[in-house]
Formats: C-alpha cells, structure tokens, sequence
C-alpha cells in the first residue's frame, strides 16, 4: 500500500508528490513551518491528505510549545493553524482538520490538562484522522461501486487516489472496489495540465494496482464520449457547498458539461469533511491561482513566448445541476 502520510520518528514523513512518477522519495516534516511548506508547495496534495496532514501540522506545533501556561499554548495552537491555513485556499478539508485540533486543544485544556498532555493527545488524534480517513475512502469506494455498472469505462480528473488521501482515494476509491467487484473493463485518466496530476499521479497509482489504465489529454475526453466509450465519470472535490455545488480541479465543470450533452452520468465522491455548510452555493468558494510558469513551461522547459499574460485557476465549480450522484 502506498504510504502517502505517515509519522515515524518523531517526524511526518510525506512522499513527495512533485517528483513521481520518476522518482519515489520521501519528504521529512520536524515541525509545522516544513509541514506548511510541504503543503504550499505540493509535496503533499488533495483534499483529504492536505487535511491530515496539517492535523499532525498541528501535533507537531503542539509539541513545539516549551511552556506551561494554557493560554499561551492555545495562542500558539491558533497561530500554527493560521500558518497552515494560509497554505491553500479551496480544499475545506484544511480547514477542517485545523479547526477539530484546535477544538480538541481547548477541550482539554478546559478540563485541565497540561499542555504536554493535549500535545500527546493531539498526536495521538491525527493518528486517528489518518486512519477514519482510510476507512472512509473504503467507505466511498463500496458505495460508489454500487453505481458502477459491469464492463464500465470509467472516466476520472486529476488525482482523488490513494495519494490525495490517507489512502484507497475517494474516486479512485470507487473504481478500487468497483475493480475488486471485477466491474472495470477500463479507466480513462486524462492529464490534468497544467501540474498533470493524471498522469504523474493517478496513471502510475492505477497501474501498480494492476487496473486497466489508459492515459489521455484534457481534450481527448469530449471526443471519447461523444464515440460511446465512457460510460461514467467519477471525480473527488475539494469543497462542496451547502446547495451541492462541487469545487474540483480545473477541468472538472467541463468534464460534467460534456459528459451532460452525450448522456453520460457523472459522480462526485467525497467525505463529509469535505462539505462546507457555511457556504450557500459554489459562488463563494475561494479559487487559488497558481503560478503562470505551471503553464508556460513544461518539464522545466518554456512553451510560451516571453512576457505572456497568464489565468492559471487551480479549480472550478461545477453546478449541483450537472451532478448525478
Ligand atoms: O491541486 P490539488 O492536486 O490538490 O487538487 C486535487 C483535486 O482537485 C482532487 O480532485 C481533490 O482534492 C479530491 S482528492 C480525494
């Protein structure tokens, strides 16, 4: 199984996401700054994992804190979770995360607890979050396989693997357990320019998984619709808001829009923690941009002429409308 995030010696140890499929490596996290930097710079990425990983972000701040006084500790607790917070603004599960450590910190801290006792405790509650965050993967997966239909084709964006997750992945956790149901004659990755989380990452988790595989450009999947050889589309989400309207990675509203005009259903899986009831509709969640050179060059190399202008939205919504399930 791949180890996406895992502690181990007193560190969070994260594999390094920007360099596969060429290289497997791993990234050591000492404290929360590397695990907020980890974050900002993808080494770690997808909604789930970004929030598990910031819990022990906030485990290590915890452990971090050589004083004794609960006021100051909680102050401290705030401040790391607004360092990690201000890494990436759309998957809510950051948010999320920061937000249950910090209610478990000053529950117990209310109770009395000593705050090398919350740090121990709060350890001990990311390990927690690790695990449910697996478990709800296989949850999704299950439920989603009930959808699928046998011999499908199957249509996935970006990653929502194992690696976007503690592990399993949320759709790609679908097509896990729809692939163990021996449901899946085949999976259509497309790309996902401009970081290309497709192809560096879903194509090479699918593959060693032995599932049937086949990698295409963003603009391939209109065409292999409209010929009849996808017979459903599964994405994970970054932020759901309260009307059903599902924030994802770029690429994903015109994947359902396609996949509306030739008839083909399209699904969303997603954990709760990735549904933000503050907000009404998709129009308020905040879309991150990313650097321009994430579109200009490619492989370190630039394919664009110098001084071009540049939009590089990292996500778009997708309206409840155009959701099946
Ligand atoms: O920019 P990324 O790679 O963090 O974007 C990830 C996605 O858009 C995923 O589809 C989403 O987080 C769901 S992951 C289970």
């Amino acid at each position: 199984m791949i180890r996406t995030i895992d502690f181990q010696d007193e560190a969070l140890v994260l594999i390094d996401q920007r360099k596969l499929p060429a290289e497997e490596t791993y990234v050591r996290c000492a404290n929360h700054h590397e695990v907020a930097e980890a974050i900002r710079n993808m080494v770690v990425r997808g909604a789930p994992a970004i929030g598990v990983t910031a819990a022990f972000g906030m485990a290590l701040a915890a452990r971090e804190f050589n004083g004794s006084r609960s006021s100051e500790f909680l102050r401290h607790l705030e401040s790391a979770g607004e360092r990690l917070g201000a890494t990436r603004p759309t998957a809510v599960n950051l948010f999320w995360a920061i937000g249950r450590c910090i209610e478990y910190a000053k529950a117990r801290t209310a109770e009395g607890q000593s705050p090398a006792r919350v740090a121990e405790g709060l350890l001990q509650l990311a390990r927690e979050m690790h695990e449910e965050d697996i478990a709800i993967n296989r949850r999704i997966g299950d439920n989603g396989a009930e959808l699928i239909q046998p011999d499908a084709r199957v249509l996935t964006h970006c990653n929502a693997g194992a690696l976007a997750t503690a592990g399993y992945g949320t759709a790609a956790g679908v097509i896990r357990s729809a692939h163990r149901q021996d449901k899946i004659a085949e999976v259509l990755v497309d790309e996902t320019r401009p970081f290309l989380q497709g192809s560096r990452l879903t194509a090479w988790e699918l593959l060693r998984d032995d599932i049937p595989v086949t990698l295409i450009s963003d603009n391939t999947a209109g065409y292999c619709m409209k010929r009849g050889k996808v017979d459903c589309v599964v994405v994970g989400a970054d932020r759901i808001a309260r009307n059903g309207d599902v924030a994802n990675k770029i690429g994903t509203y015109s994947l359902a829009v396609l996949a509306r005009e030739n008839d083909v259903p399209f699904y969303v899986a997603a954990p709760t923690s990735t549904i933000d009831f503050r907000l009404e509709s998709g129009d308020n969640i905040p879309i991150e941009e990313r650097s321009p050179n994430e579109v200009t060059h490619f492989g370190g190399r630039r394919v664009a002429p110098e001084g071009i202008r540049v939009f590089n939205p990292a996500f778009d919504v997708t309206p409840a409308r155009l959701v099946d399930a």
